[in-house]
This record gives structure tokens, C-alpha cells and sequence, in this order.
């Protein structure tokens, strides 16, 4: 049994580490820094507490990065800083390109390196999330959830290939999220999103009320979706596609990052116009 950790259990690491721990490994997890709702949540699963990064890479021969994509470089650079030398694996929404860098980084500190990405909802029930990894190491974390509901999926020895995976996935679900939030928006600002409604009903007289879901839901993750969107330009920019509708579907997630605390679903209406907002 292997002792790992996970950086940081938010919604989807707190569930990575409970399959971890499923699996009979011990899991751990460093609380200086981190919010009262990551504490919560660490406590909820039992996971074993260290104070600072420091302690966590000394006891720990495997570390989880789950974390914002926009952090996942940072947290790499503190790992290698804090003088870790087992095997790490980044399993967050970032570019191959990226996942490639800190790839290097990590190697030339001798530390070695997997790439990861998770598809799917927090892992709590069996069927519905995917953790790819690639790289010469990938087996190593992928015996971490043998037998748990994490399904665990090693798809070569290339580092980038699960970064890829998951950016090209992304760029469908949440590109079309950001694209359908503008879509609503141009509507409201020309007069006509009650038209559209209607047009929309008459081929699919669910469909209108879905899309308004859809924008009004994804406004709490926005924050979060923004820094994926650059990601998701990068990878495009790299395979010689144009990166521009995911650089705009980045200034639709910024112009909603502020929903991130909000206590409730705001309104369409809410939404629409923070969009507009954000464009004056
Ligand atoms: N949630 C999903 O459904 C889902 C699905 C697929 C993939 N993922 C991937 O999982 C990763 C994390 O998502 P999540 O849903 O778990 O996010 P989350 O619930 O917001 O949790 C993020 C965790 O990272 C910590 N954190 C925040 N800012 C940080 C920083 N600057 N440096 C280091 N740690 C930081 C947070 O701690 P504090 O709050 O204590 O600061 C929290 O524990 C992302 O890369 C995402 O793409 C998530």
C-alpha cells in the first residue's frame, strides 16, 4: 500500500482521494493555506493531515495535483522546491504543452512525472469518471484506484496525450456552454432573445428551457472554466487550429467569475446582463 497525496481535495480531489483510500492506500493532504470548506471536506473522508507541502512531500512517495488549472504550474514549482522525489502526477485541465513543461521541470529534479486528466463529475459512483494518464509511469497511479469507482486509464508513454484528451473533450462541453452564454446574451441586447426561445421550442420544445439551465448553471464554476479556456486556446494554437473561439470563451467566463460565491443559481436575466457588463 502506497502512501499519497492529494493537492488539494476540492470537489473532484476530495473524491480521487476517497478512491485512493477505497483501494487501502493512506492518503494525505497539507491544510496550511486552505479554506475552511477544504478542511471540511478532508475531515469528511478521513484523510491524514500534515501542515505544510513541505511535510506532505517527505512522507508521501505519490502526489495527486487536482487543483485550478490556472495553479498547476505553481504547485509543481513549490513540489520540486519542497524537495520531493517520488512520483507526481498532474491531473488537471491543462494544455499538452503545458503538461509538457512542467513535465520537464519535475524530471530535470528528478521527480517522475505523469500526465492526468479527469472526465466526468466527482467520483462517487461507479461508471462515471474517467482519470487518464499517460507517460512512462502511469501504471503507478493508475494501481492507486485499482478496484475503486475512479476508473483509472492509461492510454500511452506520452506525456501530453491525457492533457490532449481532456482539452478537446472540454472544448465541446464547456465551449458550447460559453458559446450558448454569448448566444443569449447578443439575443437580449438585440431584442430578440424571446423570439429565439420560440424559434428554438418549435424544434425541440425542451430545448429553450435546458439552454437557460445551461448558462445559468455553469455561472458558479465560471471562475474556474476561464483559466481552462486558455488552456484549451493553447492546445488549439499548437495543433494548427484557430484559437480564437476559446480565447473569447474565456472573456465569457471571466465576465461570470464573480457567481463563484454567489449563495444561489442567479436569474438568466442576472446573468445576461453581467455578461453585457463585461463588455462595456
Ligand atoms: N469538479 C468537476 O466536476 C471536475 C470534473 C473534471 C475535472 N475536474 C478538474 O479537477 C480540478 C479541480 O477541480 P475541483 O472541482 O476539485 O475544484 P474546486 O472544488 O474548486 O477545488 C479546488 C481545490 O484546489 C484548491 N485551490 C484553490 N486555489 C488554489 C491554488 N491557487 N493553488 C493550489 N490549490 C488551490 C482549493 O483549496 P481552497 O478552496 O481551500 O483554497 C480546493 O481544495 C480542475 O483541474 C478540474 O479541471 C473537475
Amino acid at each position: 500500500m502506497s502512501k499519497a497525496g492529494i493537492i488539494n481535495p476540492g470537489a473532484m480531489g476530495i473524491s480521487i482521494a476517497a478512491s485512493a483510500r477505497a483501494a487501502g492506500h493512506e492518503v494525505y493532504w497539507a491544510s496550511a493555506g486552505r479554506s475552511a470548506d477544504t478542511r471540511q471536506r478532508a475531515e469528511a473522508h478521513s484523510l491524514l493531515e500534515v501542515e505544510s507541502l513541505t511535510e506532505l512531500c517527505a512522507i508521501c512517495e505519490l502526489l495527486l495535483c487536482v487543483c485550478p488549472p490556472h495553479a498547476a504550474a505553481t504547485v509543481a514549482d513549490a513540489v520540486i522546491k519542497a524537495g520531493f522525489s517520488g512520483c507526481y502526477c498532474d491531473g488537471n485541465a491543462i494544455a499538452p504543452g503545458q503538461a509538457l513543461q512542467i513535465g520537464e521541470r519535475l524530471t530535470a529534479a528528478g521527480i517522475d512525472f505523469v500526465d492526468g486528466s479527469i472526465i466526468g463529475p466527482p467520483a462517487w459512483k461507479e461508471g462515471s469518471t474517467r482519470f487518464y494518464l499517460s507517460g512512462p509511469s502511469a501504471g503507478q497511479i493508475a494501481d492507486l484506484f485499482a478496484g475503486t469507482v475512479t476508473e483509472a486509464i492509461a492510454i500511452g508513454g506520452e506525456i501530453g496525450k491525457a492533457s490532449a484528451l481532456k482539452m478537446v473533450f472540454a472544448a465541446q462541453t464547456k465551449g458550447f456552454t460559453a458559446l450558448l452564454s454569448a448566444i443569449q446574451g447578443a439575443a437580449e441586447a438585440l431584442g430578440v432573445r424571446d423570439d429565439l426561445d420560440r424559434e428554438w421550442a418549435r424544434r425541440d420544445p425542451d430545448v429553450a428551457k435546458q439552454r437557460v439551465n445551461q448558462v445559468r448553471g455553469v455561472t458558479g464554476k465560471a471562475w474556474r472554466f476561464a483559466g481552462e479556456m486558455q488552456e484549451i486556446a493553447a492546445t488549439f494554437e499548437s495543433a494548427g487550429m484557430p484559437p480564437g473561439f476559446f480565447e473569447a470563451a474565456h472573456d465569457v467566463y471571466q465576465r461570470l467569475a464573480h457567481f463563484k460565491d454567489a449563495d444561489e443559481t442567479p436569474e438568466l436575466e442576472e446573468v445576461l446582463a453581467a455578461l453585457k457588463a463585461g463588455g462595456n
